[in-house]
């Protein structure tokens, strides 16, 4: 058996490892034999150095092996499904897609992360519910998706912990955006879930962690034959995130529009576009429906008669929430100001630095920016410009909300420097959905 510092080098140097090389290495991490020094000096070596698909796939095992599987009941007519995102900027399609999916008869588990980088995270936007419990053991989490139909928790200490141990290590060395250990940390999460089908939302573009298209595609494809020769139905849609998703952005406004989304009162088309077809997915892998088209018009009955917002108030309620959000937010967290941030000048919005809007929300208190921070829910961005919008001298790019004064003058200057304003006319639009993988 080789030295921890020679499977380094091994690494470093280009080659291939071992499954039991693998294996070693993760397993002393988790346990904590290998210290944290050499799980980081690999983590970089496989960024530089990559990884096959067969040491992925072992990476990935070993991951799971980690920690515990879930076991749903096997019965007939039983189908549980998840979606998960890479993440974005104003990315909130699960809180929609958890409670519509499960208004058509399958079972959603979801276990969901906090904001990473700029991305916003799902649990961080739940918690913007008074009484939100996103930290369940994983008999309440399967008792909860049982009952209710879906269930949205975090990583516990049950499920992979080995990502959870080397996720916090990679966050703190400049290591998150590594494809290989982007598959194997998600895949290690979802087939612990050991759902039947998995949905992927992989982003592309400025508020991504993969900013190209071609990048974003590999990491659709290898997940997705990861998840096949675990034997599960999994396919990847591949979406643009080179600008938030939706109308509003930050915790609880993203809870709001959802909310609104869900009882007709908001529109934002970009974000039920890709919340449709995600759900479609899922009802296909299902079995639920025939094609796509009944798939839509199913999920669309669903929204339109309120059902999928009753089932957002169940499960709230169910995780200890206060399910009156749903017939009121106001009752949600709300910043004392709101101030629009103005155009720095007259054109068309050619491109956005979407990460740079999560950074912005970051500024303003809404997102952390070391891991003890404390969140305030309240603040964000409504009403974004978007990409070939028309802008005049001084008119909004967005309305910012927020609690501090001082934060929101570093937040405005962030939003101004992110958006590109320029004479010509935006002609060719970038596909909301660029392509299916599967
Ligand atoms: N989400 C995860 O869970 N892990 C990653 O590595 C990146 C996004």
């Amino acid at each position: 058996m080789l030295l921890p510092a020679q499977i380094i080098q091994k690494k470093r140097d280009g080659n291939a490892l071992t499954e039991e090389e693998i294996r070693f290495f993760i397993n002393g991490f988790t346990s904590g034999e290998l210290p944290d020094y050499q799980m980081s000096a690999m983590a970089m070596a496989i960024c530089f150095q990559g990884m096959n698909f067969n040491e992925t796939m072992w990476l990935t095992r070993a991951m799971i092996a980690s920690g515990r599987i879930v076991e749903w009941k096997r019965q007939a007519g039983l189908f549980y499904a998840d979606k998960h995102s890479t993440g974005g900027i104003g990315d909130k399609t699960s809180l929609i897609i958890a409670p519509l999916v499960a208004c058509c008869g399958v079972k959603v588990p979801m276990i969901s992360g906090r904001g990473l980088g700029p991305t916003g995270g799902t649990l961080d936007k739940l918690e913007s519910i008074s009484g939100f419990n996103v930290n369940l053991p994983l008999d309440k989490f399967q008792q909860i998706t049982d009952k209710v139909g879906c269930c949205m928790i975090g990583q516990t200490a049950e499920i992979a912990p080995a990502d959870k141990k080397l996720y916090a290590l990679r966050d703190v060395t400049a290591t998150v955006s590594c494809l290989q250990l982007i598959v194997g940390s998600i895949m290690c999460k979802k087939l612990a879930e050991n759902v039947d089908g998995l949905v992927l939302d992989v982003k592309w573009g400025s508020g991504a962690f993969m900013r190209t298209r071609e990048k974003s595609a590999e990491l659709a494809r290898a997940m997705v034959e990861v998840g096949k020769r675990y034997g599960k139905k999994v396919c990847a849609l591949q979406t643009d995130m080179n600008q938030p998703l939706g109308q509003q952005i930050g915790n609880a406004l993203e809870v709001r529009e959802c909310i609104e989304i869900m009882n007709g009162s908001a529109q934002a088309d970009d974000l039920l576009e890709v919340t449709l077809a995600l759900s479609a997915e899922m009802l296909l892998m299902a079995g639920v429906a025939k094609n796509v088209a009944d798939a839509r018009q199913m999920l669309q009955k669903k929204l339109a008669s309120g059902e999928a917002l009753r089932k957002f108030a169940e499960m709230i309620a169910a995780q200890g929430g206060d399910a009156k959000v749903c017939d009121d937010v106001k009752r949600l967290p709300v910043a004392k100001q709101m101030k629009p941030i103005p155009a720095p000048k007259s054109g068309f919005v050619q491109a956005i630095e979407c990460d740079q809007i999560g950074y912005a929300v970051i500024a303003l208190g809404g997102g952390r920016k070391v891991s003890a921070d404390k969140i305030d829910f309240a603040v964000g961005f409504e009403q974004p410009k978007k990409i070939g919008d028309t802008v005049t001298a001084g008119e909004p790019l967005m309305i910012m909300h927020y609690n501090d004064a001082a934060r929101a003058l570093e937040a405005e200057h962030m939003v101004q420097h992110a958006y590109t304003i320029g004479d010509k006319p935006v002609t060719a639009r970038l596909p909301l959905i660029v392509q299916k993988i599967e």
